[in-house]
This record gives structure tokens, C-alpha cells and sequence, in this order.
């Protein structure tokens, strides 16, 4: 069964005015379509992967033949990342972190706003386009890293809490070359249930 694009969980218009209707379409009908359907075009020419789950293709991703390994690590990596990305959103304060996750936070970087401080340094940092994420080690250990391109944690064994785009796609149309804006406003729609679910 090929990949397909799941509905956004919520409006288009949901996330507004942080993130603006016209992106929120254009990034997933169009951008995120692009990945699923090259990512289904690299499967039909290794069809060994075709019972692969997303996630397995993103996260053992030097098992993959070498012929598409390039082509799943950047269209099935943009597949699941913007999977991911779409469910860490939600509409402002409708949303609120567990006590773990904020005890874990706390713990790991001294106060929420060191995280959102150390984070956005992440997302600033990236040159071109790429991501920033709050990522979980094998110890439960929390950490800031940021990936190139459609690069996912999941590949270096790492486990996705929350995760940011920053490529110019996932906010120019609103915010333009202002990358530091558009993070200070993405924290008004992240969901924090969503992460919470993910620290496990
Ligand atoms: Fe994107």
C-alpha cells in the first residue's frame, strides 16, 4: 500500500495568525504531497521496502538499498517529519505539558525558557534548511539537536519530542526572512500534549 497524505488535524486556517492559512496549505498539500509521492516512486523501484513502516525507513535507514537509500532518506524523512510536525501544532492554549515533560524539561535544561532560549538557537543555527528538535536518548535523557534538510533524529537512535521546520517554505510567506520571529511565535501553537505523549 503506497504512502498517502493524511488530513492536517485541524483547519487549515487553525493555527492563525502565528501560522497562516495559505502556508498551512501550500506546506502540506503541496509540499508534504511531494514527499509522499517520491517516496512511493523510490519504493516501487525496491519493492523489498514496500512492508516497511515509515518510521523503520526513516530509522533504519542504512539498511535500505543504495540505490534509493539518497531518495527515502530525504522524501521519506520529509514524509515523516512533517507527520510529526503537523501533530506537534495545535491551536493556541488549547494545549498543556504533563508534569513529566515539564519536570523533564526542568531537569535537563534548568527552566522552560532555557529549552525554548537553547532551542531556537538550535533553529537559528541550522544554515539553510533543516529542522531543530527536542529529542530523548536511550536514557531518557532530554537534549536540543538540529538536522540538515529531511534528516530525522530517529536515524542516530534519538526519539522526536518536538520538532520545528525551518525551512523558508514553513514560514516566508508571513514572516519573510525573519526565521528568529517566526520561532518566537511557533511556541504559541506548539502542543504540549502531543510532546508530552511523545517523551512516552
Ligand atoms: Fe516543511
Amino acid at each position: 500500500m503506497p504512502f498517502e497524505l493524511a488530513p492536517l488535524p485541524y483547519a487549515y486556517n487553525a493555527l492563525e495568525p502565528f501560522v497562516d492559512e495559505r502556508t498551512m496549505q501550500i506546506h502540506h498539500d503541496k509540499h508534504h504531497q511531494a514527499y509522499i509521492t517520491n517516496l512511493n516512486a523510490a519504493i516501487e523501484k525496491a519493492p523489498e521496502l514496500a512492508t516497511w513502516s515509515l518510521t523503520d525507513l526513516v530509522a533504519k535507514l542504512g539498511q535500505t538499498p543504495e540505490s534509493v537509500r539518497g531518495v527515502i532518506r530525504n522524501h521519506g524523512g520529509g514524509h515523516w517529519n512533517h507527520d510529526f510536525f503537523w501533530n506537534v501544532m495545535a491551536p493556541a492554549g488549547t494545549t498543556k505539558a504533563t508534569a513529566k515533560l515539564s519536570s523533564a524539561i526542568d531537569a535537563n535544561f534548568g527552566s522552560l525558557d532555557n529549552f525554548k532560549a537553547e532551542f531556537e538557537k538550535s533553529a537559528m543555527g541550522r544554515f539553510g534548511s533543516g529542522w531543530a528538535w527536542l529529542v530523548s536518548d536511550s536514557a531518557g535523557k532530554l537534549t536540543v539537536v538540529s538536522t540538515a534538510n529531511q534528516d530525522n533524529p530517529l536515524t542516530d537512535g534519538l526519539t522526536p519530542v518536538l520538532g520545528v521546520d525551518v525551512w523558508e517554505h514553513a514560514y516566508y510567506l508571513k514572516y519573510q526572512n525573519l526565521r528568529a520571529e517566526y520561532l518566537k511565535q511557533w511556541w504559541n501553537v506548539v502542543n504540549w500534549d502531543q510532546a508530552s505523549k511523545n517523551l512516552g
